[in-house]
């Protein structure tokens, strides 16, 4: 048995945000139907393809476990099963552009008249506001949350990051949604509306930038690499690789770095695996030295001290500087690469990368469910072609006889 085996999601998500959110909800047991438009789908199948014809790596990676159906709900057939669809399921979740579905004659009002039980999921951009309007993709979010201006280096540009979190993140806020709002359905009998805006999402996840903010307000942030040679001015600066508190921290570079642009690794300086540290990189002298000492001295002076670190690791691999300082208790993490990353068995063994055949595509690796529940293992499956299960839905959801399926293909709403 699987955690939310017997919830039937109604899933209108396409891109990322949206899917990211029922694939996670499709490994803990939901029955996921994906509606995609006839003959088009959603748009990621075609989208950054590494192989002609064949759905793309990003829509693989994004819709695991899920069946496909096609329909047109522009079409009066189409929004007649679209409609039962609503009746049959537990949550309808989706991530279009403000109003689309509304636009298809489903508002929030008629979709609790057609099922008062069901929850309604989405995505936006932005709430309420001067820009709810607006269509919004990951680095806009990134930009418009807080995540943009309070990353890079305070002598360069804002920049946006790797990780997903306008997509990503929100997804997995609207998740939490979704099964928040399940539990309360089992007391009230009711479903409701939930709303993620990127905007919010982002937001949410730079909490402590707003945090550093209203601080900035009583004085310098002394754990920002502006303090004290540098200057404040009225906003959260971006703070590079500091770590931040009394534990500093910084990226330094490892034996390689010349070549390899992964050859670094994150040293935090906690005081209280300090000495362990000073005396790994040869630097005894600093223990009793008042200069040295204590997190209070070496403040203004960490620049050295990652200096000192650094001509250490550079004799060193990362992965040699993690050997060495973790039995010291010295919180370190090599900088990995992708490549490392998908190599690294151990996440091969928690099921954290997996391999997924594919039937167009053949084998390719993913990232399965990093959420572990004992009592609810998740297998990942490979993401299904358009349409691959239109048929078997129609028949065994909507219990639809083999002529009205034929038919709804003929009136092209399916
Ligand atoms: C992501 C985003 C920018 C993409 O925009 P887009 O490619 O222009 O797509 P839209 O969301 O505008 O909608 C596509 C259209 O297809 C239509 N459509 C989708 N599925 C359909 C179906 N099964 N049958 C018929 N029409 C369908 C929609 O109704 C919409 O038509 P409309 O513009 O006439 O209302 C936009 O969807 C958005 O801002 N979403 C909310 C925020 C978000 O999640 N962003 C991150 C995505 S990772």
């Amino acid at each position: 048995m699987k955690a939310l085996d017997g919830v039937r999601i109604l899933d209108m998500t396409h891109v990322q945000s949206g899917p990211t959110c029922t694939q996670l909800l499709a490994w803990f047991g939901a029955d996921v139907i994906k509606v995609e438009r006839p003959g088009v789908g959603d748009a990621t199948r075609g989208q950054l393809r590494d192989i002609p014809d064949v759905d793309s790596l990003y829509f693989t990676m994004l819709n695991h476990n899920k069946r496909s159906i096609t329909v047109n709900t522009k079409s009066e057939t189409g929004r007649a099963i679209f409609t039962r669809l609503i009746e049959s399921c537990d949550v309808l979740a989706e991530n279009f552009a403000p109003g689309a579905l509304d636009r298809m004659g489903f508002s929030w009002e008629r979709i609790q008249e057609i099922n008062p039980r069901i929850i309604y999921a989405s995505v936006k951009g932005f709430g309420p506001g001067p820009y709810e309007d607006c269509k919004v993709y990951e680095n806009v979010a990134q930009c418009t949350g807080g995540g943009a201006s309070t990353t890079g280096f305070d002598d360069g540009p804002p920049t946006v990051t790797g990780a997903q979190i306008g997509d990503s993140g929100t997804g997995l806020h609207l998740a939490l949604g979704i099964v928040t709002a399940l539990f309360q359905r089992e007391k009230s009998g009711r479903g409701q509306r939930v709303v993620c805006a990127m905007q919010d999402g982002v937001l949410n996840l730079c909490r402590v930038k707003l945090r550093d903010q209203q601080r900035l307000a009583h004085g310098p942030l002394k754990e920002y690499p502006q303090y004290p040679n540098g200057t404040f001015g009225d906003a959260t600066p971006r703070s590079g690789n500091a770590s931040g508190g009394g534990q500093p921290g910084w990226i330094v570079k490892c034996k390689g770095w010349e070549e390899d642009p992964n050859a670094y690794i994150y040293i935090i300086t906690q005081a209280a695996a300090f000495a362990g540290l000073a005396r790994a990189i040869g630097h005894e002298d600093w223990l009793e030295d008042p200069e040295w000492n204590t997190p209070e001295a070496r403040l203004p002076k960490l620049e050295t001290v990652f200096d000192e670190i650094e001509k250490w690791t550079m004799t060193k691999t990362k992965f040699e500087v993690m050997e060495i300082l973790n039995p010291l208790n010295v919180p370190c993490g090599p900088v990995l690469s992708m490549k490392e990353l998908s190599q690294e068995p151990s996440l091969r063994g928690t099921g954290t990368v997996v391999e997924v055949d594919h039937p167009t595509r053949g084998k390719y690796l993913t990232v399965g469910n990093p959420i572990k529940l004992s009592d609810s293992p998740a297998d990942v499956v490979r993401s299904p072609l358009l349409g691959e299960h239109t048929d078997e839905v129609l028949a065994s959801v909507l219990g639809m006889s083999a002529e009205e399926i034929e038919a709804a293909k003929a009136a092209k709403a399916v």
